[in-house]
């Protein structure tokens, strides 16, 4: 008996997992177990050793059963605390913050623009910063002695002597990619093209490099009617309000014919900007109906095809949407001021889900 009894407590106490612990109960305790077995042997006992015997089979059996079942409660436990270990969690440890950089005002409203004109059936055009004069002059119709070239205080590009190659300027605005676009989409399309611009000019509401979108849409039958509704639908999505006094006011570019400057009424009361009251105005916009000689240049014969353009400043527009007094600070990367004006990074402006929220 002794021998059964430190066989079975000694396997009891290597048991690794509960399945080991109830093959040992099966063999020791079980029906059909040693201890079971020897009981049957009490009947072929004498009365005096059976007195011995039968009490101390039953204390080997019930050490057993305890030893069993303490083992269990041990290992039920040595699982839990594995699985605590496991699954431990510090909550006294900070939230994860929010992500620290924003979306500079200029790429929310390139976004916010992109929104509005995609919804009306534009499509994203792009062309270089950096553009040959055809493109950025000639083909728009503005040639060499052309006094607009002067007014637009372009960059040149340095050119080394005996360099053959077209000069190159820094794009005084969005239009040469009317050209290129022309050139790769043919007719009819409807493009925006967002992007940097460059003109030597330095104040609160111009800086040397700032930003436009160019607008472009031919077809045969595109007239200033079509301008003026896009441009209203644009102003009122754009400052998501239900109306925005415009004001078209008859102008010249050498690339359109007619030409009008559209400007929008605000006021500078306070020294903060507030757009749709007051009694100044804005210009932040040049269109007209496409030159022929532009569409020409492109490529596009203009007996079958017009159209109507514009160039919008973005930064302008930003400006007044969000009430940002100096243009110049667009660009000093000052970070409080980028904390100030930015935009959530994860936020997506869309027409349905909201432009500015
Ligand atoms: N390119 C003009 C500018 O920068 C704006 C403009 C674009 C005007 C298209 C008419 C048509 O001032």
């Amino acid at each position: 008996m002794d021998d059964l009894k430190q066989r079975y407590l000694g396997q009891i106490a290597e048991a690794g997992d509960e399945a080991a612990l109830e093959s040992i109960r099966l063999a020791a305790v079980g029906k059909k177990g040693e201890v079971a077995l020897k009981m049957r042997e009490l009947g072929k006992m004498t009365p005096e050793e059976r007195q011995v015997a039968g009490p101390a089979l039953n204390a080997l059996k019930d050490e057993i059963n305890s030893a069993l079942a303490a083992k269990k409660a041990a290992l039920v436990d040595a699982a839990l605390d594995a699985r605590l270990r496991e699954e431990w969690l510090d909550v006294t440890l900070h939230a994860r913050s929010r992500p620290r950089g924003t979306i500079h005002p200029i790429s929310q409203v390139t976004e916010e623009v992109t929104a509005i004109f995609a919804e009306m059936g534009f499509s994203v055009a792009e062309g270089p910063r950096i553009d040959t004069d055809w493109y950025n002059f000639d083909a728009l119709n503005i040639p060499g002695h052309h006094p607009a070239r002067a007014e637009m205080d372009t960059f040149y590009m340095h050119r080394a002597e005996g360099d053959n190659r077209p000069p190159h300027v820094l794009r005084t605005h969005t239009s040469p990619v009317q050209i290129r676009a022309m050139e790769t989409m043919g007719a009819p399309m409807r493009i925006i093209c967002p992007g940097g611009v460059y003109r030597a000019d330095y104040d609160q509401t111009h800086t040397p490099m700032f930003h436009q979108v160019e607008g472009l849409a031919i077809d045969t039958d595109i007239s200033m009617a079509n301008l003026k509704w896009v441009l209203e639908e644009f102003v009122k999505a754009f400052f998501e309000v239900d109306g925005v006094d415009l004001r078209f006011r008859a102008s010249h570019f050498p690339f359109t014919e007619p030409s009008a400057e559209v400007d929008i009424r605000c006021s500078w009361e306070g020294g903060t900007l507030k757009v749709g009251e007051g009694d100044d105005w804005l210009e932040i916009l040049g269109s007209g109906m496409v030159h022929p000689k532009v569409l020409k240049a492109g490529g596009i014969d203009p007996d079958s095809w017009q159209g109507f353009a514009f160039g919008m400043g973005i930064d302008r527009i930003a400006m007044l949407k969000y009430g940002i007094p100096d243009l110049r600070a667009f660009f000093d990367s000052d970070l409080r001021w980028l904390r100030h004006y930015g935009f959530a990074s994860l936020d997506q402006p869309t027409l349905h889900g909201g432009l500015s929220r």
